[in-house]
């Protein structure tokens, strides 16, 4: 009879999200209030910034060199910011991820020092992971930079990489040491780029809130002109739903087969590797939405009069609502789209679990699909392409 070794310990984690606007403004005590909140030991850092943050905010390298060269007692800075060009792209190479501990173990980054991310969800994700697995864990301060990385993908715990042409195969669940919004960051975004980032915040207002969906119901006008104080409301509130959900949900690293907060997403992301990440992870959300939405009204789940409100809402924003990857077959004439069903299935672990909606505001889980009612819904999301008019 052997004997087993019991074990039982519990870690409490907290990180802060803080919004703000010119973090590197010398007068902005935010970021250095961080690193030296522990103890007040200088603190060994590298910085990475998205090439396309870089070039819409000229002043971001002196900026963040006058900010070192104020609070030097406080931060030893490795070497000047590294420059990646964001996209998916960057989440599809493993060189890129070896190149990246090298610098790491280069500059002697340990897991006192500190790491720094500017850019969207893709670097996040990326230098995420990177830190996450560098000596075990560096602590990671992230500044996302798009209004989707801002109200979903860089406030919570996931980083990943593609690998094998799917999505966040490889990754882990980590903390980071804080997440700042900058709102400053998203002006140079274009307004498609500002506008894909709202899906994120559709979605958590269909399966929590029904009144955060009202809000953008009602506001729709100003928010699709890109008015910021409407935006940046929808990035405060996305963000709180996001992190109410992953401290109070009882699930944090998500260990149950249910994902509430990726309403959508298993279609999402196979558009996005079907279109060969041509399309982007915000507008195949919107798709995704779309499409669980119908369904949800052809079973007879969702009443009408909601799913014409989700649909008008998607196209009031001039959000897809359908892309042709939803039609692509196989040499057996199936649709390769549904291959995303099991492919979201072994990625959760257990048995399906597709998040649905039963009314604005209502998620419910179920466990099997009918495909035949959801060739149907393609098909009527792509009349309403189409027609590119709202539903009566
Ligand atoms: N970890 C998670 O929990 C989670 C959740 C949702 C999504 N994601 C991931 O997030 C990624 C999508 O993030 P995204 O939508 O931010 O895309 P992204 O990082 O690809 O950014 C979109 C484009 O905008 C550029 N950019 C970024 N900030 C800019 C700025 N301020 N001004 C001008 N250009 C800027 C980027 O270089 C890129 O070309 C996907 O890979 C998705 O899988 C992760
Ligand atoms: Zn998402």
């Amino acid at each position: 009879m052997y004997k087993t070794i019991k074990q039982l310990f519990k870690v409490d984690f907290n990180y802060n999200i803080f919004f703000t606007k010119n973090v590197f403004d010398i007068k902005n005590k935010l970021l250095i209030n961080i690193i030296n909140k522990e103890n007040k030991n200088k603190k060994k850092l590298i910085i990475f910034i998205d090439r396309n943050v870089e070039n819409g905010h000229k002043k971001l390298k002196i900026n963040i060199n006058k900010y070192i060269e104020k609070y030097k007692k406080y931060i030893d800075l490795r070497c000047t910011p590294i420059i990646i060009t964001g996209g998916e792209h960057v989440k599809n190479h493993d060189s890129l991820i070896k190149c990246l501990y090298k610098i790491i173990e280069k500059y002697k980054i340990c897991r006192q020092s500190y790491i720094i991310s500017i850019g969207g969800g893709t670097i996040q994700d990326l230098i995420g992971y990177v830190a996450s697995t560098a000596h075990r864990g560096i602590h990671l301060i992230r500044i996302p930079t798009t209004v989707l990385s801002q109200d979903d993908s860089g406030v919570g715990v996931k980083n990943g990489v593609n690998f094998l042409r799917k999505k966040n195969f490889i990754g882990c669940f980590s903390v980071p040491k804080a997440v700042i919004n900058d709102y400053v960051f998203l002006r140079s975004l274009n307004k498609n780029r500002l506008l894909e980032g709202l899906s994120e915040a559709i979605k958590v207002a269909l399966i929590k809130d029904e009144s955060f969906f009202c809000f953008i119901e009602k506001n729709v006008k100003n928010i699709f002109n890109c008015k910021m104080e409407h935006i940046e409301e929808i990035i405060y509130n996305c963000a709180k739903l996001h992190a109410d959900h992953i401290s109070k949900g009882g699930d944090p690293f998500e260990l149950l087969s249910a994902r509430p907060l990726d309403f959508g997403h298993w279609s999402a992301h196979k558009i996005e590797s079907l279109s060969h990440y041509k399309i982007s992870h915000g507008n195949s959300v919107s798709i995704g939405i779309a499409l669980d939405c119908t369904y949800s009204y052809l079973i007879k789940l969702l009443s009408k009069q909601h799913w014409k409100r989700v649909i008008k809402l998607l196209l009031n924003l001039k959000l897809p609502i359908y892309s042709d990857e939803l039609s692509i077959k196989s040499n057996n004439n199936d649709l390769l789209i549904f291959n995303g069903l099991n492919e979201f299935r072994e990625h959760l672990g257990g048995k399906l679990t597709i998040t649905l909606i039963k009314k604005i505001g209502i998620k419910i889980d179920v466990h099997h699909v009918n495909i035949e009612i959801y060739k149907k819904a393609i098909n009527l999301i792509f009349k309403l392409h189409k027609k590119n008019i709202y539903v009566n």
